[in-house]
């Protein structure tokens, strides 16, 4: 279904619940997760039920996230049943990877065609640190096991944080040579004023170039990275601009919370309640969403923060 601005929707992503095994600084705070009241969160059966409206309006691609969809008690059934959706065309899943070594395998098992996993940094304290529990080695047990179980096009997803990791640029982007995967940086999105990261921490993409000399343009994919190479890599390098260069214009994308509301645009407070509705309500709500879905977000900046109205782990990215 096109919306006002001409734009084709065809890609949802579903977070299937806020809850996380990490405390990533970027993306909640501390204490930042209040479970909700199950009734207040769509059942599985909804979840289905939406899926199958979303594809009869035009959705060919699902991407489940989270929070972190891993820690879903019932993600292989949910996964099982997305990938059945008559007109879904792909489903992937994007997760920090940490039950990966047990997941891996019934995930391919129930139609998952791809995974992107994200990553921030390669140095076991700043891993802790950045995350606030977690352990870098679990997480790269995590990617070991998608390889072995044989997921191909994995995409690494590390959040560019000036002062952080900005040093460790070369060194993740040879994970490419090291693996037949794709690794993305993705400019750091002011989603709430965690009093973690100042000016500083907000770096543009570009500046990446400026640490990988050896880079050279990829042929494209349509995607939301711009790509680029290292010679000798499996993999590509993907630069993902949403502060200094959004992609609005040719936004193809939907979003569905946990708790059944959709969200026609990351950076906007509109949402469209699902939960609870039949089939021709939900439909509704779709289109609803799909027509109201606005040509740009607005400014972001360390001092513009998103008007989202959500966490990160409350939307799914
Ligand atoms: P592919 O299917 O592999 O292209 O994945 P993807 O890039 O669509 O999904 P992923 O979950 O890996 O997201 C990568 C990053 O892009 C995340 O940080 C998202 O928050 C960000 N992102 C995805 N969609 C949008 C969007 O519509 N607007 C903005 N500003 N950022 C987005
Ligand atoms: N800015 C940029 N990327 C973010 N992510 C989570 N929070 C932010 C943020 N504030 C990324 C995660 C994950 C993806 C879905 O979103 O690292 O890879
Ligand atoms: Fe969890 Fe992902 Fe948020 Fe990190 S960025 S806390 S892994 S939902």
């Amino acid at each position: 279904m096109l919306d006002r601005y001409g734009r084709s929707i065809t890609y949802l992503r579903v977070s299937v619940t806020e809850l996380c095994n990490l405390r990533c600084r970027y993306c909640m705070p501390a204490d930042g997760i209040k479970k909700k009241d199950h009734e207040n969160m769509l059942s599985e059966e909804e979840l289905i039920r939406a899926l199958r409206v979303a594809a009869s309006c035009g959705i060919r691609k699902l991407r489940i996230t989270g929070g972190e969809p891993l820690v879903k008690k019932n993600i292989i059934s949910i996964c099982q049943q997305a990938a059945a959706v008559e007109g879904i065309e792909e489903l992937c899943i994007t997760t920090n990877g940490l039950l990966l070594p047990q997941l891996a395998a019934p995930l391919r098992q129930a139609g998952v065609s791809r995974i992107n996993m994200s990553l921030d940094t390669l140095d076991p304290d700043k891993y802790r640190y950045i995350s606030r529990v977690g352990s870098l080695e679990q997480a790269l047990a995590g990617l070991e096991a998608a390889l072995a179980v044989g997921f191909e096009k994995i995409k690494i997803n590390t959040v560019l944080i000036g002062g952080f990791n900005d040093e460790e640029i070369p060194d993740l982007a040879e994970l490419t040579r090291r693996y037949p995967i794709d690794l993305r940086f993705i400019e750091l999105m002011p989603m709430y004023d965690s009093g973690d990261f100042g000016p500083e921490a907000f770096i543009p993409c570009a500046s990446v170039l400026d640490r990988l000399p050896e880079a050279e343009q990829a042929e494209q994919d349509g995607g939301v990275a711009k790509l680029y190479r290292l010679p000798g890599s499996q993999g590509n390098i993907g630069l993902i601009s949403p502060v200094s260069a959004h992609f609005c214009a040719e936004c193809n994308r939907l979003r569905l919370t946990a708790d059944g509301k959709l969200k026609p645009c990351l950076h906007a407070p509109t949402e469209y309640s699902i939960k609870g509705l039949d089939e021709e309500g939900m439909r509704r709500q779709f289109e609803a969403a799909i027509l109201g879905k606005p040509q740009w977000h607005g400014e972001l900046s360390a001092t513009s923060r998103s008007q989202a109205g959500r966490n990160m782990n409350q939307i799914g990215g």
